[in-house]
């Protein structure tokens, strides 16, 4: 398995991608296709068909358990398995969310931006972040969170990420919004942080923790760069109580959301106040917020398709198939690399299992707490 997955080029791999100077975030369903087509394929056309084939192979391996991909091997290669994952998504995220990667629940009738924003600003507001702190996000993706963060609380905010790719697009959109100053990229692995004990007036984590291999030795990392009195607060992707392992249903919405999200395993919400304690961390509040939304405003209405507006086309069924369609197309016209559609297969497969397991209530992706380092 190892040689196998050393074999694949570390390369960043942009199977679809929304360019910087392209405005498809802020435009319409209607017209998102036709600019995909155009605008990725002069990036796509210089991409290496085999380093995306061989990506796609070494991913879904790694989830195959007849290749061996159980879930000592996911723990194992978890570094592997989650750059090699963000590798092949990032853009599509980008394309079909936006710059924040996480879910939130909408409350009063807020758009799907608004309800993003807030999401954040809870944790700001946990943290105490003020001007002259400096907070710490743990799997900070592209860093929207970071900027949004920052810009709400006047803190400077560092965020950690293994996955290249992902900085130097994240780097490229602060230059952009003028947030290079208050928001900076360190690369490297969060299990193992490179910061002098003590650093953070605050950490937080959106939707990131869920990938650790070992939750408790990562929280004890946290831990150990936060100042004494400072709090963590972060969302966690769990299983709730309702989630019963001999249930089949259940077991293939865990399957697809592992499988189609680059995760080892998915913990249980009291598994993560345990982690924490074990950890040395004082927990103030662990709760699950999914049912703070509005009825008609789940986190997972999004991928559902009964989102309405055309800004939410993308990441609807439908407009996941358009997505799929259109790759499928331009990989027959060698438009884009061999392996982009099963990229957008696999994403499918895990909106369609996060659906089903927001509403069978089995899942949530917004488990938040608030410890604090006593
Ligand atoms: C679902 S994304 C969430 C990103 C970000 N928190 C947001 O909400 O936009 C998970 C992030 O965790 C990062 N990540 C996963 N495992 C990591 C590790 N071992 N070390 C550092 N970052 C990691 C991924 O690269 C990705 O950026």
């Amino acid at each position: 398995m190892a040689g196998q997955l050393a074999a694949v080029s570390p390369r960043p791999v942009n199977v679809v991608h929304t360019c910087a100077a392209c405005p498809l975030e802020n435009e319409g369903g209607d017209v998102y296709v036709a600019r995909a087509m155009t605008t990725e394929s002069r990036r796509i056309l210089q991409r290496d068909d085999q380093t995306v084939r061989a990506a796609v192979d070494a991913y879904t391996s790694l989830h195959d358990e007849q290749s061996g991909g159980d879930l000592e091997a996911r723990k194992a290669n978890y570094e592997v398995l989650v750059n090699r994952y963000y590798d092949l998504v990032t853009d599509f995220y980008e394309f079909g969310w936006g710059k924040s990667f996480h879910f939130a629940p909408a409350k009063n009738g807020e758009s799907f931006e608004d309800a993003i924003v807030r999401h954040e600003v809870k944790l700001a507001q946990a943290l105490k972040l003020d001007s002259g702190m400096t907070a710490l996000d743990v799997g900070c993706g592209v860093g929207g969170p970071m900027r949004n963060i920052a810009r709400y609380s006047g803190a400077k905010v560092v965020g950690i990420n293994n996955n290249d790719y992902q900085i130097e697009r994240g780097r490229r959109h602060s230059g952009r919004e003028g947030m290079q100053h208050r928001t900076s990229f360190v690369k490297a692995d969060f299990m193992q942080m490179p910061f002098e004990d003590g650093t953070f007036d605050g950490v937080y984590t959106i939707e990131a923790s869920c990938h650790a291999p070992d939750k408790a030795a990562l929280f004890r990392e946290i831990r150990r760069v936060m100042k004494p009195g400072a709090i963590f607060a972060g969302y966690e992707w769990c299983l709730t109580d309702k989630y019963v392992a001999d249930d089949a249903e259940h077991r293939r919405i865990k399957k697809g959301i592992e499988e189609g999200d680059g995760l080892p395993d998915i913990a249980y919400t009291h598994e993560v106040d345990d982690a924490l304690r074990e950890a040395g961390f004082e927990v103030v509040a662990a709760r699950d917020v999914a049912p703070e939304a509005d009825p008609e405003g789940p986190w997972y209405l999004p991928l559902s398709g009964r989102d309405k507006s055309l800004r939410g086309l993308p990441r609807t069924p439908i407009g996941r198939q358009i997505t799929n369609v259109a790759t499928r197309v331009m990989e027959r016209l060698k438009l884009a690399p061999e392996g982009t559609a099963r990229v957008s297969d696999f994403l499918n497969v895990a909106g369609d299992a996060l659906v089903a397991g927001g509403e069978t209530g089995v899942f949530t992706p917004m488990y938040y707490f608030e410890a604090r380092k006593v």
